[in-house]
């Protein structure tokens, strides 16, 4: 695993932005997925911004959304297409890319045709994900299997409290990618930030797999990036740096 600890947003969105533009570069028609959140927003904005200057062209990927919440009242409202429509709209949602959308539905015969069309696409290219507090990515949570591919699950109480907050229209389960299709990439692109994620910060560092920590059955991944924005874990952000860094060397020296 690499990686880069970014002591400012205007930092952690270059790393991430230059992961892209280098993987795009390389194979301009790989299929990759993209997270929700609040931690990709400023790195869309810039993705925005290099799409309007001919930058970042899309055209000929084909995104797959990494997942999608389930019986929520008012879809699309709320939803995560809609997030990436907001988001990301000129850069994907343009008539040009191909856009796989992940119907908010439960029935296997979706779920499965879902897979099929990953695996049509040759599997993922490029994997971005961000990452809960309890470590899950798109939403494996805690428990989740590396063999699991499109599915549903129930949300973890904490997810549901950390997504919607005291909204009273909320949803407790979801569709997600599963492991199986992350840990298939050719890349991935761990993005980090946000308060009370150091504890699974210090877990990526170690580079071993926690069972209960979906984000760190990655860590046998032959391309991972990891971009942590320091500054967003809080006051103990820095502390998490230095320890994190300590760590790293100390593995490089034996
Ligand atoms: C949701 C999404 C994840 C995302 C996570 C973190 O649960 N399913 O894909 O990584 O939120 O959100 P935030 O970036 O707001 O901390």
């Amino acid at each position: 695993m690499k990686f880069v600890y970014a002591d400012d947003q205007a930092t952690f969105v270059d790393a991430a932005a230059d992961v892209i533009l280098e993987r795009v570069a390389e194979r301009p028609n790989l299929a990759l997925t993209l997270p929700t959140g609040r931690t990709p927003i400023p790195l869309y904005r810039r993705l925005v911004s290099l799409h309007d200057r001919g930058s970042l062209d899309l055209a000929a990927a084909t995104v797959f959304m990494l997942d999608e919440y389930l019986d929520l009242p008012r879809f699309p409202d709320g939803s995560f297409v809609n997030f990436l429509r907001d988001h990301l709209g000129t850069v994907v949602f343009n008539g040009h890319t191909n856009v796989h959308e992940l119907a908010p539905r439960d029935d296997e015969r979706s779920l499965t045709a879902y897979d099929a069309l990953l695996d049509g696409a040759g599997g993922l290219g490029l994997a971005i994900v961000g990452i809960g507090r309890n470590g899950h990515v798109g939403f494996n949570e805690p428990g989740s299997r590396d063999e699991e591919r499109t599915h549903v699950v129930k949300l973890s109480g904490e997810t549901v409290a950390a997504n919607f907050g005291d909204a009273v229209e909320r949803a407790t389960r979801a569709v997600t990618m599963g492991l199986a299709d992350l840990r298939g990439a050719a890349s991935v692109l761990v993005l980090v930030s946000g308060l009370g994620k150091e504890r699974v910060v210090e877990q990526l560092v170690d580079q071993r797999r926690y069972e209960d920590v979906p984000v760190t059955h990655l860590a046998d991944h032959p391309d991972v990036t990891v971009v942590v924005d320091v500054a967003s874990l809080g006051r103990s952000g820095h502390a998490v740096m230095r320890s994190a860094v300590g760590a790293l060397r100390s593995r490089k020296a034996n």
